[in-house]
């Protein structure tokens, strides 16, 4: 599709249902019918990084922090296995104190003790630091760049570096991770131009997973008062980029699920064929708010394995078989 297109397909003026129609009939042709499901395990909220959208941002100070000890994640892990699930997603703010060579010490005992396969999302780190995490055995790493639009990303992230955000995902395909990026839909100062050029970057970056949720205005940050995206404009976007990149693995998003009750399902009618169910411990799921109103925040990791798979059955769809890894890597 040309960035044109892609930009009127975007506006709230075109009917979505023949471009949900198409992605669905993309996704099914080049995913199939399978969905993966990734246990998200939120092993730390600390973070030295003070994003304005962010709810766990270094400057919240209502913020609850804590930290998962190494005993406590693979419990987790474990927890992952006993719900049949194959990978987990193991992420956390940019905590200084998780550096490098504990979180190698982790992702190699999560790897033998479970064999699971371990994605990261902690966050800028140096070359060698990725380099270190991919031979301790992480398969795979997410890094959101958040927004194409290099004024809008000073703004939202005013202590990050655009051009090193690149960097860092260039850094880690050189590592030989699988790599996921994404951004958020409906920031303020977002325009449709840049939402366009978001999934054409996504489709020249040659991402192996794409994850895109709405943005909900958090009322403890300095965007308290802006506006939230819309479900929408995130189901547009999830549409866009399976049409666009056919092959990468698209997550219905727990942003989508929280701004809609059926958000998640909706995703997976429109080129989503991922689920990332949390199964971080109870007592901690509300201090990892990234925003107000984020699902799942009482429930057990086996309440949600029970809630995807009604969700599953009731879409038609069932659990993929496998790993779920990259459909383009030679793994
Ligand atoms: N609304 C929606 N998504 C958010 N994220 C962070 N804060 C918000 C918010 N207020 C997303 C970012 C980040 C991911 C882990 O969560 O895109 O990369
Ligand atoms: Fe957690 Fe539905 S996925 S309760």
């Amino acid at each position: 599709m040309t960035r044109e297109e892609i930009i009127k397909a975007l506006s709230p003026d075109t009917d979505p249902a023949p471009l949900f129609a198409l992605a669905d009939k993309v996704r099914r042709e080049n995913v199939g019918d399978g969905v993966h499901l990734r246990g998200l395990i939120e092993f730390s909220n600390y973070c030295r990084r003070g994003c304005y959208y962010c709810g766990i941002r270094a400057g919240n100070a209502k913020v609850r922090r804590y930290r998962l000890s190494h005993d406590e994640i693979l419990d987790c892990a474990r927890t992952a296995v006993s719900l049949n699930y194959k990978t987990v997603v193991v992420q956390s703010g940019e905590d200084p104190l998780w550096d490098t060579r504990a979180l190698a010490a982790l992702v190699e005992k999560i790897k033998a003790g479970t064999g699971l396969a371990i994605t990261l999302s902690v966050g800028e780190r140096t070359k060698e630091d990725y380099k270190a995490l991919r031979a301790a055995g992480a398969d795979r790493f997410l890094l959101r760049f958040e927004t194409s639009d290099r004024r809008l990303f000073g703004m939202l992230k005013p202590d990050s570096d655009y051009d090193n955000r690149f960097r860092c995902l260039d850094w880690l395909k050189e590592a030989g991770f699988q790599v996921g990026s994404g951004v958020m839909a409906g920031l303020p100062g977002q325009s449709l131009e840049s939402m366009a050029d978001d999934i054409l970057l996504f489709k020249k970056l040659d991402l192996d997973m794409v994850g895109i949720g709405p943005f909900i205005a958090n009322p403890d940050t300095p965007l308290a008062g802006a506006d939230s995206g819309t479900l929408e404009a995130a189901l547009r976007m999830v549409a866009l980029t399976r049409i666009v990149t056919k092959t990468t693995h698209i997550p219905a998003t727990t942003a989508m699920g929280s701004i809609d009750p059926q958000g998640r399902q909706r995703a997976l009618r429109c080129g989503a064929n991922v689920l990332m169910p949390n199964i971080s411990p109870a007592g901690h799921r509300a201090d990892y708010s990234l925003y107000p109103g984020k699902i799942c925040v009482n429930d057990k990791p086996e309440q949600c394995a029970g809630c995807v798979d009604a969700m599953l059955e009731t879409l038609g769809r069932r659990r993929a078989e496998g790993y779920g890894h990259s459909l383009k890597a030679v793994i």
